[in-house]
């Protein structure tokens, strides 16, 4: 999607309701003449706007270059080595892969099949073995040659058989390779693993699917808890949350694991106050370094650019999320690859244009990530990811737990 947004079509919404794969532009045999019309000329209109930002022509740029007051590594200072090795499967641009780094893991092997992927873990830690493209395929792996190997594997399957977005087709969706890691969990034996996915999974509609595909092959063997994660908690400016499954082979261990405490709260951002202990967590305008405009809040969930119309270079997912950028004064659509290109390229509405190291920003990993020189690629990796801090506070609660058991 281009900087056309959610609102620009003609009537679109009142006829679906626009939200998922409901969006207009998921059916374009459905469109209009005048829709299809009117969604030519936005996007005509836009790649204009970017063609004159690009060559220098907008000699008055709308917003400065931003200055991010949030550093993500700030809420993830480096552990000291613990000895404790993961493997990590279905790394994407390595949301878990950081956190673990961070709480002091050491790093044994990443499989992940896309290429793009691959190419941003071993960019940002060049000392990493990343399987990736066909040699990353979780499928031709045999995991036995792990045994032994690693204390902690974690993974989290692609989420589309599951997320309120798509069909949630489960188990009948071939995109569903949560087998495939309690395969790997079976073959390598390690003492933990972790496996993440959207809430959608914890709904009453999956919970069959979750005793069969996860309990009933692991449950004899290790012993799980599942639980939800809010990145917010952990100060990542950000509506996103995820369901865990851990699961440990020594019960002391289990016995001893908590799911991680929140350590900031963003209660402050709904007019509420900051409980006791816990640190607030920034909004996005502060997080940016935006101007006060005298109102400010979490953003709303970032969407993959990997989901959705085919490179999109838009983060927005709902309209009650086209709502929440809006009041924040902030352009969720066509997403710039930096700072510079986004302050060039001035917003119809003179909403603030996001960039690439925003989005990274906002979802917790340091603003250099690199991701890449694609934007949507570049998004598909941040709207997929877990916030590395919440997999940061989840690692450091299992190293607690192994710690525990073993003294
Ligand atoms: C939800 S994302 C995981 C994000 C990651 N946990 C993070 O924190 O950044 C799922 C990933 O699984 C990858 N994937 C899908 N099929 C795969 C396969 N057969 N083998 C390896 N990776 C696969 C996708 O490319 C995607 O990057």
């Amino acid at each position: 999607m281009n900087d056309a947004g959610w609102t620009t079509s003609v009537g679109s919404q009142k006829r679906r309701s626009a939200r998922g794969t409901d969006a207009p532009w998921y059916h374009a045999r459905q469109l209009t003449d005048a829709e299809r019309e009117s969604f030519r000329l936005t996007t005509l209109a836009a790649q204009d706007a970017k063609r004159r930002a690009e060559n220098g022509e907008c000699v008055q740029p709308k917003h400065p270059v931003n200055v991010p007051r949030l550093d993500p590594l700030k809420l993830m200072p480096k552990k000291r080595g613990n000895g404790l090795r993961t493997l990590s499967l279905f790394s994407g641009g390595g949301g878990m892969d950081l956190g673990f780094d961070r709480a002091g893991y050491l790093h044994i092997a990443s499989y992940e099949i896309l290429s793009v992927a691959g190419d941003t873990l071993r960019r940002a830690r060049p000392s990493w073995t990343v399987h990736s493209g066909s040699d990353g395929d979780v499928k031709q792996v045999d995991w036995r040659a792990y045994r032994g190997k690693v204390d902690v594997l974690h993974g989290g399957p692609p989420c589309q058989p599951f997320s309120q977005a798509g069909r949630r087709n489960g188990a009948a969706d071939e995109r569903d390779l949560i087998p495939e890691l309690v395969r790997a969990v079976k073959l390598s034996e390690p003492p933990v693993f972790v496996c993440e996915n959207v809430t959608g999974l914890a709904t009453k509609r999956f919970s069959e699917y979750i005793q069969k595909n996860i309990y009933e092959p692991l449950s004899s063997t290790y012993e799980i808890s599942m639980f939800t994660l809010e990145a917010a908690d952990f100060g990542v400016p950000q509506k996103r949350r995820r369901v865990f499954f851990v699961g440990f082979r020594n019960k002391n261990a289990a016995l001893s694991f908590h799911p991680p405490k929140p350590t900031y709260s963003a209660a402050h951002l709904d007019g509420g106050g900051t409980p006791a202990g816990l640190k607030p967590t920034m909004g996005t305008r502060e997080a940016l370094g935006l101007a006060d405009i005298g109102i400010d809040g979490l953003a709303p969930t970032i969407r993959s650019g990997f989901t959705g119309p085919r490179h999109t270079t838009s983060v927005l997912n709902s309209v009650s999320a086209q709502r929440a950028w809006e009041a924040l004064q902030i352009w969720p659509n066509g997403v710039a690859l930096d700072r510079d290109r986004a302050s060039q390229y001035v917003t119809k509405n003179g909403h603030f244009r996001l960039s690439v190291p925003d989005c990274l920003v906002l979802q917790g990993f340091p603003a250099d990530w690199p991701v890449g020189q694609t934007v949507y690629a570049a998004l598909g990796l941040i709207g997929n990811s877990v916030a590395p801090p919440m997999a940061y506070h989840l690692a450091a609660s299992i190293q607690v737990a192994l710690s525990k058991a073993s003294s």
